[in-house]
């Protein structure tokens, strides 16, 4: 976890600079205290040291010779009151260093002892005739110096604690908010290739789909032509066969030409409207002036007059669509109605067109013999109308019992061309 790292690396700066801050504010003040007071004992001792040495010249001016037996009792009954307090010892020797006088022991000043102390020397007629040394009692200050350590380490103590726990509960916190803030960053990561994988997933899913779309726009050109060849082959041909036929039974019966010749000429008749059908769904659709609905109104007319089947055209509105929809519309309908034409024995046919929002919708109904869709598989023209549906994003549905009729809808959205 890299909040963890982050808050023990943290901890571990602080540890011992918690403890350094600590003992330095526990150590300073009695440092402090202990030198200046140390220093002021030391001075004091110095001016007392003077102030002895001065009584013991005058004893010795007084008595050269026996100064040496009496100057303890005259010392201290000059300068020292029983029960001084900040002295805690006077010594005096002679001019070689020789003991003469000390307090020690004699109870006449009373604390501790080891204090700081000065020496002072006694001179007489400019010749050092003896040294007194006075030692101070510093019980006092090491009391005041153990209850000065005694706050300071308190107050160290608390410095060190707050300097260690307050920035590091600080840094966990803001440890925490990061590693929240990288949980959030990883996550977020993981959507991105989540929805990168789904990318590249739907591009190659996309890729494949043009693959074979293209393939199938190369088979649906030879389905066309297979479409083409067998209508001049059944239609065209087989009546140019049944022509061929009727020419000859009126050349070999002369006396009865005059009938063959009709019927040759009913077929030429109709041979040319076939010819003339096939031709004008094999070419390009052109709206020309006319809007989407006339185009279709003029399709199911001439489908009428070609077949017989009756067959109306309702349109919601009159409506200008995009070429390539308008093509798609037309091509599904031409489709539609030669199934009529072909297989259903209809006697009516409806076709309805209708716009709604981006959407376009036609629906052709025939009354005929239908067909099991299950059961049947589709042929190119029924495939035909699907993909050139999905081509451009719309659906086709073909629905149809056998017995009851068959009905091709299909939706398309209004797309721009391009
Ligand atoms: N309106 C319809 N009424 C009855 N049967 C139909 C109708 N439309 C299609 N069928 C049946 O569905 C089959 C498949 O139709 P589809 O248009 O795909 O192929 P096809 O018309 O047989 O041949 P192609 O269209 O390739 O010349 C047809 O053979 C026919 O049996
Ligand atoms: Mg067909």
């Amino acid at each position: 976890m890299p909040e963890g790292t982050l808050s023990r690396h943290f901890t571990r700066r602080m540890l011992p600079l918690s403890v350094s801050a600590a003992l330095l504010m526990a150590a300073t003040p009695p440092a402090i205290y202990r030198v200046v007071a140390w220093d002021k004992l030391g001075a004091q001792a110095g001016v007392y040291a003077s102030h002895v040495g001065e009584n013991l010249r005058h004893i010795i001016e007084r008595e050269p010779l026996l100064w040496r037996y009496n100057s303890g009792k005259i010392v201290r009954a000059a300068i020292f009151r029983p029960g001084q307090r900040d002295v805690a010892e006077v010594r005096i020797t002679d001019c070689a260093g020789a003991g003469l006088f000390s307090t020690e022991g004699l109870g006449v000043t009373t604390g501790q002892k080891g204090g700081p102390s000065a020496w002072a020397p006694v001179a007489v007629h400019g010749r050092t005739a003896a040294w007194v040394q006075v030692r101070m009692d510093h019980g006092y200050e090491i009391g005041v110096l153990a209850a000065i350590a005694a706050v300071s380490s308190i107050l160290g103590l608390a410095l060190g604690l707050a300097l260690f726990f307050y920035p590091v509960t600080v840094v966990r916190g803001q440890a925490r908010v990061v590693g929240d803030t990288l949980r959030r960053i990883e996550a977020a990561e993981a959507d991105i290739r989540a929805a990168n994988r789904d990318l590249c997933e739907r591009v190659a899913a996309a890729t494949a789909e043009v693959r074979r779309l293209s393939e199938r726009v190369v088979s649906i050109q030879e389905d066309e032509r297979g479409r083409i060849a067998r209508d001049i082959h059944d239609g065209i041909g087989q009546a140019l066969a049944a022509v061929q036929i009727e020419l000859g039974l009126a050349a070999a019966h002369p006396e009865e030409a005059a009938p063959h010749a009709a019927r040759a000429a009913d077929i030429c008749e109709e041979t040319i409207r076939d010819l003339r059908r096939v031709v004008h769904d094999l070419r390009p659709v052109d709206l020309g002036a006319s809007t989407l609905d006339e185009a279709l109104r003029a399709v199911t007319e001439r489908f009428e007059r070609g077949t017989g089947i009756e067959t109306s055209f309702s349109a919601s509105a009159k409506t200008n669509v995009p070429e390539k929809t308008a093509t798609c519309i037309l091509r599904v309908m031409q489709e539609a109605l030669s199934n009529v034409r072909r297989h259903a024995a209809a006697h009516e046919v409806a076709v309805s067109l209708d716009v709604e929002g981006s959407l376009v919708r036609m629906k052709i109904e025939d009354d005929g013999r239908g067909f099991d869709t299950s059961a049947k598989a589709e042929g190119a023209g029924i495939r035909g109308i699907r993909e050139r549906c999905a081509f451009l994003g719309g659906e086709a549905l073909i629905e149809s019992t056998a017995g009851g009729g068959t009905r091709v809808s299909v939706r398309l959205p209004i797309a721009e061309d391009g």
